[in-house]
């Protein structure tokens, strides 16, 4: 019987960084090795899958930004389209995981599994996570057990839903175990349940060139809301307030952000705690949004989506 067929997308990240101590975890060149090294860590992998590989760029994820995303984007949904491709592993840094996952999440079709996958430890290190973390992808993308699923992220044995993924340590190996992504486990490859699905727009693909500018702005006690006019001046189409709590807006604030509003500027109240939605208050309508189920970064993204589109503000939010 032939094996799946598995396109691997390496991107860079962690998972191929090196450093000159295999005891160094926090110090390393992230983005130093390409695909066919990650590969050949695992031999393991040929037994799961017959697997192709491509290398569009190889970078630290705080480097990424929309063209790559565009870029990662259009790669992916070519791979799923190509009839001998069952299923797409995309290694990335952890570090902007949620950015890059949110935007694949709502701009593939459904169907054939996309699952993203990092590791905190560079792969010189010794109990390096990324080797595990890949041959675990790799399976889990092969088995079809995410099919429908959306994109997934598989890191630390579990699989992870893109729409409510967060990094939420800095650099302990379980980072993305704060929240409540996760869906599944990846050895064997199950999830719990069907996980929802938020709105997806395969057909938006091809009309974005590039993403508007969106800002976030984290606001703390007594912090000073002309950063709302910079941003506008500066060309900002929506701002994403990272407010104390549910979101909530100081008392300070307010001329500011009706000011924003007044300027066709789209305003969303996202939380700076991490976890938990946003609830909708009086006040928002017209071009003020919550957040919801959002962080501050995919909210972001998906104002980023919506205002290149032309779509209302809030229609990736859920
Ligand atoms: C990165 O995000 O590329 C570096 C950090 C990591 O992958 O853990």
């Amino acid at each position: 019987m032939s094996l799946p067929r598995v396109h691997l997308i390496a991107t860079g990240g962690t998972i191929a960084g090196v450093a000159d101590d295999p005891a160094a975890t926090t110090r390393y060149q992230a983005g130093s090795l390409a695909g066919h090294a990650l590969l050949e860590s695992i031999p393991e992998a040929h037994r799961a899958a017959s697997i192709s590989i491509a290398q569009p760029f190889n970078l630290d994820s705080k480097d990424l930004g929309p063209g790559h995303w565009l870029q990662l984007a259009r790669d992916v949904s070519s791979a799923l389209a190509d009839p001998a491709v069952d299923a797409v592993v995309v290694t990335h840094g952890t570090d902007t995981l949620e950015e890059s996952a949110f935007l694949l999440d709502r701009l593939l079709p459904p169907g054939k599994p996309v699952v993203m996958t990092c590791a905190m430890r560079p792969a010189s290190a010794h109990s390096a996570d990324g080797p595990l973390n890949l041959l675990h992808a790799l399976r889990v993308a092969a088995s079809g057990a995410t099919r429908e699923a959306g994109v997934v992220a598989v890191v630390n044995e579990r699989i992870h839903a893109a729409s409510r993924l967060r990094k939420g340590h800095s650099h302990a190996l379980d980072a993305f175990e704060h929240g409540d992504s996760a869906i599944g486990w990846s050895d064997p490859p199950g999830l719990d349940g069907r996980p929802e699905v938020p709105a997806r727009m395969p057909s938006l693909l091809g009309r974005l060139d590039e993403l508007p500018r969106v800002d976030v702005l984290w606001v703390g006690a007594g912090s000073e809301p002309d950063l709302l006019a910079a941003s506008i001046s500066h060309g900002a189409r929506a701002i994403v307030l990272c407010l104390p709590g549910n979101g909530s807006l100081p008392e300070t604030w307010s001329d500011a952000v009706h000011k924003a509003l007044a300027c066709h500027t789209v305003v969303v109240r996202a939380s700076r705690t991490g976890r938990g939605r946003v609830a909708r208050q009086p006040d928002d309508g017209g071009r003020l949004f919550a957040a919801g189920r959002l962080g501050p970064a995919q909210a972001r993204v998906a104002l980023m989506l919506a205002l290149a589109g032309g779509l209302a503000p809030d229609h990736f939010f859920y």
